[in-house]
Order: structure tokens, then C-alpha cells, then sequence
């Protein structure tokens, strides 16, 4: 399962980098404007410092909610850097610029996917990554994680190679249970990822371990 780190944050990236195990790096709006990056320029310079930092895949959302929008963007988006792959939602205009960009070899994730219909749409309009948001749907008594169940039984009943990147993950039971179903991507903040090392067990091990090469060695 690829792991990737759902922050615009960049020390939070090169921490999450520095682990060894990162594989990618998401964004949205939301996330850009919490680190204080707005206007179009700052934005694209963002992207680019973090394709610097991460060796992997990093979605970049389009604003445009119009087809020849969404084609002007993400083709721009895709030139900055190899790593790029164009964040399009899930709107009728989405689906066909999705289209557009798989003919011509652009990747793109499919974002606010909250159904089972959603993402068999951008599997078939060819969408490399689909992100179905767990969290929000718990937000609303929504049981995130059985869509992810569905989406993976759609998908295999039909070998779609569309990845499940399951986004909106909150904490580190969400990234558990993904890596259960056969998410093939989980994208959360780096708290949840670090939570996955944590057992007090290890710590007190750990510390009993330490003590006793001490006395060994006083
Ligand atoms: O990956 C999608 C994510 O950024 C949304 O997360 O926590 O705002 O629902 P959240």
C-alpha cells in the first residue's frame, strides 16, 4: 500500500520524506491556504518546492470548474514536474477533462468522491487515482470505509487499474483497516502515519532493554 502525506505543510513533508516511506504528497485548496499559500503564483512555486522535496507522485488541484478550464490548468500543472498529477473533481466537466487528460497521457486523481457510481465513472473515463473521502463520511454517520469496500469489489470485478486512494483519513485505524480492504493508497497527516510505529509496549521494552545494557555496563 502506498503511503502518501495529505499536507501542504513542508517541514511536515520532509519529515514524513525523511521516514523512508513516503510515496507521495496531496493537496487541496484548503491545504495550500492553511500554510498561508494563495494567489496563482505562490501556489505553483509550492508545488514545485515540494516535487523538490518528495520523489513521488503529488497531486495538484485544478480551480476551474469548466472543461477548457480544467484542460488549460492541468496541462500547465503537469509541465512543472514529471511527479504532477492533476487533482480534478468529480463533476460532469471533470469526468471529461479526466477523459481528455488519459488520452494524452496526463495523469490525474479524481477527488470528492463520496459513492460507489463516482468512482466507477472516473475508472472508466481512465482516472489513474479515484479518492473517495472516508473521513467526511463518518463526519455524517457514513460508514467511510465500507465505500472503500465497494469501490475495491467494482474495480476488481472488472480489473480497472484506476488506484483507490482513500483520502480524508483522519487517524491511524482508518489506515489500518485500508491496508485490510486493499486500499492501494491511503493519504492522511502525518499524525496518523507516525501513529502507526506507537505501542507502549515497544516503549517499556525499550526502556527495560536500555536499563539493563547500563547496569551491565556501570
Ligand atoms: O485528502 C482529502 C482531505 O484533504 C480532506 O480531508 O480531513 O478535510 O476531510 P479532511
Amino acid at each position: 500500500m502506498k503511503f502518501f502525506i495529505d499536507t501542504a505543510n513542508l517541514e511536515q513533508i520532509k519529515e514524513a520524506e525523511a521516514l523512508g516511506i513516503l510515496d507521495g504528497v496531496t493537496t487541496n485548496p484548503s491545504l495550500m491556504a492553511k500554510e498561508g499559500i494563495t494567489g496563482e503564483d505562490n501556489i505553483i512555486n509550492h508545488y514545485k518546492k515540494i516535487c523538490d522535496i518528495v520523489d513521488g507522485d503529488v497531486s495538484a488541484e485544478v480551480i476551474s470548474t469548466d472543461y477548457e478550464g480544467m484542460i488549460k490548468e492541468g496541462e500547465a500543472l503537469a509541465d512543472l514536474h514529471p511527479n504532477i498529477v492533476v487533482k480534478v473533481p468529480m463533476i460532469k466537466e471533470g469526468i471529461k477533462a479526466i477523459k481528455y487528460f488519459s488520452t494524452k497521457g496526463i495523469r490525474t486523481n479524481c477527488t470528492l468522491v463520496f459513492s460507489v457510481g463516482q468512482a466507477l465513472l472516473a475508472a472508466k473515463a481512465g482516472a489513474t487515482y479515484v479518492s473517495p473521502f472516508i473521513g467526511r463520511l463518518d463526519d455524517i454517520s457514513t460508514d467511510g470505509l465500507h465505500l472503500i469496500e465497494e469501490i475495491r469489489l467494482v474495480y476488481d470485478n472488472y480489473d480497472y487499474e484506476t488506484q483507490i486512494l482513500a483520502a480524508s483519513v483522519r487517524h491511524t485505524m482508518h489506515i489500518i483497516e485500508c491496508a485490510k480492504i486493499g486500499s492501494d493508497v491511503i493519504t492522511g497527516p502525518l499524525s496518523a502515519i507516525e501513529g502507526l510505529m506507537k505501542h507502549p509496549l515497544t516503549d517499556s521494552g525499550l526502556a527495560t532493554f536500555l536499563a539493563d545494557y547500563a547496569k551491565g555496563n556501570s
